[in-house]
């Protein structure tokens, strides 16, 4: 069980990585609404890196940091890069299943009820991936619409939601 936790803070800062590579992408094409999202989207993969970090530690256990992969660097488009942010959110949730699956394997009933907290988190995540996809697809994707959509994206502010019950 350890082993797979110490795999997925791995992945939560991969993901981090990921979503702080395309908010550099939107902030070199003058998208700072875009950019904001996908720079909170990182903030808050971080905080999900460091929720297992904590517990493994609160176990007894031990973290061991695992090289980071490097993240894509260019997009085609705003859409194609949601279109990689609702299916990245999706492999996530597989991976948070299988740990569960696991964890339940194992009869670790306190790891169960921890990830529990990201199992609702990966429902609210892929909704909020699908939101986005399918707004920019409404608008193309492109023009006015993206730039409406783009002033949207800007209020979206960062709430370490770890730090909540
Ligand atoms: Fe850590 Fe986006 O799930």
């Amino acid at each position: 069980m350890q082993e797979e936790l110490n795999k997925q803070i791995n992945a939560e800062m991969y993901s981090a990585y990921l979503y702080l590579a395309m908010s550099a992408y939107f902030e070199d094409r003058n998208l700072s609404g875009f950019a904001n999202w996908m720079y909170i989207q990182a903030q808050e993969e971080m905080t999900h890196a460091m929720k297992i970090y904590r517990y493994v530690f609160e176990r007894g256990g031990r973290v061991y940091l695992q090289p980071i992969e490097g993240p894509p660097k260019e997009w085609d488009d705003a859409v194609k890069v949601a279109e990689e942010v609702y299916a990245h959110e999706q492999k996530v949730t597989g991976m948070i299943h299988n740990l569960v699956n696991l964890a339940r394997e194992e009869k670790d009933h306190g790891t169960d009820n921890m990830l529990q907290w990201f199992v609702s988190e990966q429902v609210e995540e892929e909704a909020n991936a699908d939101e986005l996809l399918q707004q920019l697809k409404m608008v193309g994707g492109k023009g006015q619409g993206l730039l409406m959509l783009d002033r949207e994206l800007s209020q979206r502010q960062f709430v370490d939601e770890t730090q909540q019950e």
